[in-house]
């Protein structure tokens, strides 16, 4: 692992994996190809800008001629691809990008690496190559109150982004079948952590909660999801290109199920105790709304990562507690990037999500 294309770099966990490979792997070069998307963002990644190992290229994944160019010029052997439209209620309101990022992009990244590694290359660079996409629990489809995802459990994606998603995974296993490629696949539960755009849940609530406006949670608020703090999704990813099986899956999840509303409940109580109350005097908790359930909602996730852990000594090591406070302290004292974040744009997507719910 020398000269490693990222994409999707300026997201979420795109940028703590940046922050986190530059830091632990001294040697590697990184570039980071992103076409900025209201959910790329350059600022999540200023303190690194001037570091000499790392260059920025704004571009689309979907443009062959430029994803071709980069693995010559900058000699690329990994791949770390992050790069997706990712929130579930952007897929059932408009699933056409999904499709063109998810499903198209991913087709035109192993092309490109298909033609870098096994056309044009030594043998030594076939070997040594490796392409890590970066996927989902959710293309497994909605477990009922018991049972836990596996590397071998079927396919059941439902929503459009889970099965953009499934059929992106599919892609990267046929490359590794028919042609050799050196592909990792890695399907990992939700993540939470520094960076996180405030459309999705935990951060969507602190900034809501900070603010004194309500806290819509979907249904009955029990569906359950398996919560990573982001860092250690980032090992997880670094263990499986150092060590992973060529071919291989490996599910990443923090053996931590919620349900949503022990969530949002969670983070009033941490916001009162560090912001204190509302004005009103009332605890944030009285800004919980139960609102109309999204559609196709699968009810719970919950990751077996036992293979991940036999094989390459990986486990989650930051508890619910530890990373939902530092989640909480890193939103108050970066109210400048959420401030940024959601003006403009964002205020149109909200009041088209929630307006009317
Ligand atoms: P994100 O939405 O925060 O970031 C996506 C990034 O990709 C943005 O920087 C965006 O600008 C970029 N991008 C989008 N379309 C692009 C294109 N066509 N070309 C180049 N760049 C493009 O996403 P995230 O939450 O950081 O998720 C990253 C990856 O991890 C995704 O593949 C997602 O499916 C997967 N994943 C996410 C989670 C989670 O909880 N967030 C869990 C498991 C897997
Ligand atoms: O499981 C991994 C997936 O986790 C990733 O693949 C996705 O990219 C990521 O967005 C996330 O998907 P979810 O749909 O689980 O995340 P989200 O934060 O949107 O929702 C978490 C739960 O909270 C879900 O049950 C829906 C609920 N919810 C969400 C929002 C935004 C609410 O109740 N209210 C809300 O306003």
């Amino acid at each position: 692992m020398n000269n490693i294309l990222v994409t999707g770099g300026c997201g979420f966990i795109g940028s703590n994996f940046v922050r986190v490979c530059l830091e632990r792997c001294p040697e590697v070069r990184l570039v980071n190809l992103d076409k900025l998307t209201y959910a790329g963002n350059l600022a999540n990644l200023a303190d690194i800008e001037g570091d000499r190992r790392y260059r920025f290229v704004r571009g689309d994944i979907g443009d062959a001629a430029l994803v071709g160019d980069l693995f010559r010029e900058e000699r690329i052997d990994t791949v770390v691809h992050f790069a997706a439209e990712s929130h579930v209620d952007r897929s059932i309101d408009g699933p056409a990008e999904f499709i063109r990022t998810n499903i198209v992009g991913t087709f035109t990244l192993l092309e490109a690496a298909r033609h870098a590694w096994l056309t044009n290359s030594s043998l030594s660079a076939q070997h040594s190559a490796r392409f890590l996409h970066v996927s989902t629990d959710e293309v497994y489809g909605s477990l009922g109150e018991t049972g836990l995802f596996t590397e071998t459990t079927p396919y059941d994606p439902r929503s459009p982004y889970s099965a953009s998603k499934a059929a992106s995974d599919h892609l990267v296993s046929a490359y590794h079948h028919t042609y050799g490629l050196p592909t990792l696949i890695t399907n990992c539960s939700n993540n939470y952590g520094p960076y996180h755009f405030p459309e999705k849940l935990i951060p969507l609530v602190i900034n809501n909660a900070l603010n004194g406006r309500e806290l819509p949670v979907y249904g009955d608020g029990r569906n359950v999801r398996d919560w990573l703090f982001v860092e250690d999704h980032c090992r997880a990813i670094l263990a499986v290109l150092r060590q992973g099986r060529v071919g291989e899956t490996y599910n990443v999840g923090g053996n931590n199920e919620k349900q949503n509303i022990e969530i949002v409940e969670a983070i009033c109580d941490l916001l009162d105790a560090k912001a204190g109350p509302l004005p009103s005097g009332e605890p944030r908790r009285s800004l919980i709304r139960f609102v109309k359930d999204r559609p196709g909602h699968d009810r719970r996730y919950a990751i077996d990562a036992g293979k991940i852990k036999a094989e390459l000594g990986w486990e989650p090591a930051v508890t619910f507690a530890e990373g939902i406070v530092r989640t909480v302290d890193w939103y108050l004292q970066h109210r400048e990037w959420v401030e940024q974040v959601t003006s403009g744009a964002y205020r149109d997507y909200y009041e088209r999500q929630y307006g009317g719910r």
